[in-house]
């Protein structure tokens, strides 16, 4: 099945026109153009002055095996933008800063990228990254709505750390999902297989609270799941994304429902789980939640408070004794150690189709990284043993299975949809 982590030749036959302007993240734009070159594209580099004192032109050419071109002038060819831009099946922009979302939402044409851009229209896909107060701005937002509005593909951007030793939304997506979305954009083989498929996801951690201001919570970011429900949305499935509290922007095509404790929890995936074909459960639910929630905020003067605790609802669980025919459930199991076995126990005990074992608390590696160690453990014998993976690499490995699965149980049930 198409999406796996080798890209094979999907682009093939086609000219992708890379946009690389001003960003430390140029240097993953390399990244791009060799994954997107490794696809088969002919890769056509086109730098802004600003990249250029990021990442050199001689990397991409290398890359690409083609000339990168920073120049709207450039002597050999007066109407180079012109020809760049009609011969393009797609182009993307990676990294997009705040500057070039400006100008295009504008139809700004001061230098060769924007020029090019202008003209073409062909898909266009953006990959913005910037610091957080940058992507948070009203204009930016403003801008970034307006070319989505006009039909440009948005990837991004994450979570994580930024230039100059900073953290927060504003992180470039990836080179591989960024490769997804330019073959989305190309209609090439994978985008679209669960088309009709009603898809629910959890992500991130819950908060329960302790008072009016203090909660228990843990380091779940979210990415996970908001990587499966993208790559879902991606793949033509109908995707819900119950999510605790990160702050991950909704991501393109998904509807999103905000939460923020195991209860709450509870209610939204419950209520929407019998309408869900596959249901992937990422989020770090709780497991305990004090008993009691006092009203106000603890005073520090009134000593240290004795927190009784009580279990949450197990909600994989409730969904495994619930489940339909032809449903498709898949776990997570973030584990410091007994990795598969422990794996396994939950897949059984919770009646799962899939459970991903994913190693936690080592540095690098699961809550807040963009890898994890993971392995994906199904029913029979036949698993995918414990590796590192992207967090993109690692979705589109869990659709694969699930959508395996999925059609194995329609076929059961005597479906044809
Ligand atoms: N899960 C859930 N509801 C809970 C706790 C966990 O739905 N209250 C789900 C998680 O989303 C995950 C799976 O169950 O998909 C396993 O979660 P994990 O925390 O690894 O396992 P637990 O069952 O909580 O067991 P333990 O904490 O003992 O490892």
């Amino acid at each position: 099945m198409a999406g796996g982590p080798a890209p094979g030749r999907s682009l093939a036959g086609r000219r992708v026109l890379l946009g690389v302007t001003g960003g430390i993240a140029a240097y993953k734009a390399a990244s791009l153009a060799r994954l997107l070159s490794a696809a088969g594209a002919d890769v056509r580099v086109v730098m802004t002055p600003a990249a250029s004192r990021f990442v050199g032109p001689d990397t991409f050419a290398a890359l690409t095996r083609n000339p990168v071109h920073q120049d709207v002038f450039e002597a050999t060819d007066r109407v180079l933008h012109v020809r760049l831009a009609r011969e393009a099946d797609a182009a993307v922009v990676a990294p997009a800063t705040a500057n070039v979302l400006a100008k295009l939402a504008l139809g700004l044409a001061d230098d060769l990228l924007t020029s090019i851009l202008l003209e073409a229209r062909c898909p266009l896909v953006l990959a913005p990254a910037m610091h957080t107060g940058m992507w948070t701005h009203p204009s930016t937002q403003a801008n970034v709505a307006a070319l989505a509005a006009r039909g440009a593909i948005v990837v991004g951007p994450g979570e994580g750390p930024l230039a100059a030793g900073d953290e927060g939304v504003g992180r470039m997506a990836e080179p591989e999902e960024i490769l997804r979305a330019v073959e989305a954009a190309l209609g090439s083989p994978g985008a679209g297989d669960l088309a009709g498929v009603r898809v629910l996801v959890t992500a991130g951690p819950t908060h329960e609270p302790i008072d009016a201001v203090r909660f228990i919570g843990n380091r779940s970011s979210g990415k996970m799941g908001f990587t499966v429900a993208a790559e879902a949305a991606r793949r033509g499935a109908s995707v819900t994304l119950v999510s605790g509290p990160v702050p991950l922007p909704d991501p393109q095509g998904v509807a999103v429902v905000r939460v923020e404790t195991a209860a709450e929890m509870f209610e939204a995936v419950t209520a929407r789980a019998e309408a869900s074909d596959l249901v992937v459960m990422a989020a770090a639910v709780a497991d305990f939640r004090p008993g009691e929630v006092h009203p106000g905020k603890i005073k520090k003067g009134d000593g240290p408070p004795q927190l009784a605790l009580e279990p949450t609802p197990d909600i994989l669980s409730g969904l495994g004794a619930a489940k339909g025919s032809g449903q498709v459930l898949v776990g997570f199991a973030a584990e410091t150690e007994d990795l598969e076995a422990e794996a396994r126990r939950k897949l059984k005990a919770k009646n799962l189709d899939l459970i991903v074992a994913n190693e936690v608390g080592r540095p690098g590696t699961g809550f807040g990284a963009d890898t994890n160690r993971a392995a994906i453990v199904g029913r029979g014998e036949e698993g995918t043993p414990l590796r590192e993976w992207t967090k993109v690499e690692l979705a589109a490995a869990i659709l694969d299975r699930a959508a395996g699965l999925l059609a194995a149980a329609r076929a059961a049930a005597g479906s044809t949809v």
